[in-house]
């Protein structure tokens, strides 16, 4: 009954090879670089808004449901087309952490696997992006799920 339009997991995993085996470069190299680009992040991070608390807490109540509401449920509640199409309801916390019939569409901990933030970030060439055929969500909005997801994609 449902189809499934692109698949997200294995690109994932792939990914990850990739990173972890290094694709032949020599670990020395590896290491400076990686300590090179460790340097110039916490150098750019230092400078940037130092007053602003890093670990604001974000909630599904308070901060997730709003832009859900707004931007989504329109199409992922029953008979509507975004969950005839993939399954996904998104009329309450519950549905949402349930994802589709394929599985999850949260990893609760990391944002760059959970394949609802990356139709949402649009930082991927994938054919299809939510809102569905429809203007994409602000920086700011698109930051707050992922700051939900990061830390844990909790309820309150
Ligand atoms: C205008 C209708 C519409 C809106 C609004 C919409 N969607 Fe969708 N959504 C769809 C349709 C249709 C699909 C099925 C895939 C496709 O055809 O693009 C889908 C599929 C998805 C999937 C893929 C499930 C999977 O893994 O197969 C996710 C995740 C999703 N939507 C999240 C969202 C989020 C988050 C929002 C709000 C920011 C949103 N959608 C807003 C129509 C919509």
């Amino acid at each position: 009954m449902y189809k499934r339009m692109f698949d997200i997991d294995t690109r994932m995993i792939i990914w990850r090879e990739a990173t972890i085996s290094g694709e032949g470069t020599p670990m020395n190299i590896r290491t400076m670089y990686l300590a090179v680009v460790l340097l110039i992040t916490a150098g750019l991070s230092s400078c940037d808004k130092p007053e602003q608390p890093q670990s604001r807490k974000v909630t599904y109540a308070d901060d997730v449901e709003p832009i859900i509401q707004k931007h989504c449920a329109e199409c992922h509640v029953t008979g509507q087309q975004g969950a005839r199409a993939s399954g996904l309801l998104m009329d309450s916390y519950e549905s949402l952490m349930k994802g589709t019939p394929f599985g999850q569409v949260i990893n609760p901990g990391s944002a760059m696997s959970s394949s609802l933030y990356i139709l949402i970030s649009g930082k991927d060439k994938l054919t299809i992006t939510m809102p569905h055929g429809k203007k994409p969500l602000s920086d700011e909005e698109i930051e707050t799920i992922r700051d939900w997801i990061e830390n844990g994609a909790v309820e309150n």
